[in-house]
Formats: C-alpha cells, sequence, structure tokens
C-alpha cells in the first residue's frame, strides 16, 4: 500500500499554541502536535508535509507549489477559516480532498466564528478536540482516500 501524502496546514497565530489562550487551544505547542501527528503517520499509513504562516499570501503560495506533492490536506486555517476568499479558492484549485480541523469548538464561540468559508468544499471538519482534533483529521482523510482508491478512483499501484 503506497503511503498517502498529506500536507498539513496551519493558519495564523498557531506559532504561538502552548501560551495563546489555553483554555481554547489547550497547552500543546504547534511543535509538540506535529510530532503527535509524526508519531501516528506510520501507522495510519501517511506521509507528512508540514507549513504554518500568519500571512495568507504564503499560504496561498505553499498551497500552490506544494499541491503535485500531496494527496490531501489537513488544515487548520485558524482565523483564515473564516475569512479567506483567497484560501478557499486556492485548496479548491488545488483539487485535493481536504478535512477542516479546529483545536477549539468554534461553534461554542463567538457568533463570527460559527462560519467557515472551507467547510462546504471539506471532505469533513472535526472541531473541539484540542490536539486530537488533528489526530482524528489525519485518520479521517487516510480512510477517506482509502475508500476513494477502493472504489478505483485513486489506486496509486
Ligand atoms: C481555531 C479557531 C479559529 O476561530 C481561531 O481564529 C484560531 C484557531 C481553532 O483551532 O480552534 O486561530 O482555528
Amino acid at each position: 500500500m503506497s503511503l498517502k501524502r498529506i500536507g498539513v496546514l496551519n493558519g495564523p497565530n498557531l506559532n504561538l499554541l502552548g501560551r495563546r489562550e489555553p483554555r481554547h487551544y489547550g497547552t500543546q505547542t504547534l511543535a509538540e502536535i506535529e510530532a503527535l501527528l509524526l508519531s501516528r503517520a506510520g501507522a495510519a499509513g501517511a506521509a507528512l508535509i508540514f507549513f504554518q504562516s500568519n500571512d495568507e499570501g504564503e499560504i496561498v503560495d505553499w498551497v500552490q507549489a506544494n499541491t503535485d506533492r500531496v494527496d490531501a490536506w489537513l488544515v487548520n486555517a485558524a482565523a483564515l477559516t473564516h475569512t479567506s476568499v483567497a484560501l478557499r479558492d486556492a485548496l479548491a484549485g488545488s483539487a485535493r480532498p481536504f478535512v477542516e480541523v479546529h483545536l477549539s469548538n468554534v461553534f461554542a464561540r463567538e457568533p463570527f466564528r460559527h462560519t467557515s468559508l472551507l467547510s462546504d468544499l471539506a471532505v469533513g471538519v472535526i472541531a473541539g478536540f484540542r490536539a486530537s482534533s488533528y489526530l482524528f483529521g489525519l485518520e479521517a482523510l487516510v480512510e477517506h482516500l482509502g475508500a476513494r482508491g477502493e472504489t478505483g478512483a485513486d489506486v496509486a499501484e
């Protein structure tokens, strides 16, 4: 079975995880979350590449530059979730499936966080499980890619 290549994308302010509003986002740093994902990736059948930026343009550039290197995206777009047509268009343009994840339960927070410009394009959305949202998202994405393979749509070999 070939590994599923997944681009893990984190948006603005997620570089501050660990010391940023721990009641919403928990206490794990982004480096710890990435290490956690890597520790599970092999067993999940995934190979991961990571990117975080506070800059919308850099994120769009990274999606464009890495589309041919990935089968799917795992995306915590942070505040860009609620605002960015540019990121929505970049993900749509990549023609790669993605799972949207959030550390916090955005639906239990301010109304402006209840709207996502990404969700209707996503395979699914996982929110509220802190760092575990990423792990559940990874599993869901790999299962989704595997299911596509079984129907003949995405068989690598
Ligand atoms: C977030 C939720 C967003 O509303 C917020 O802007 C973030 C993080 C989350 O992971 O819970 O920066 O995406």
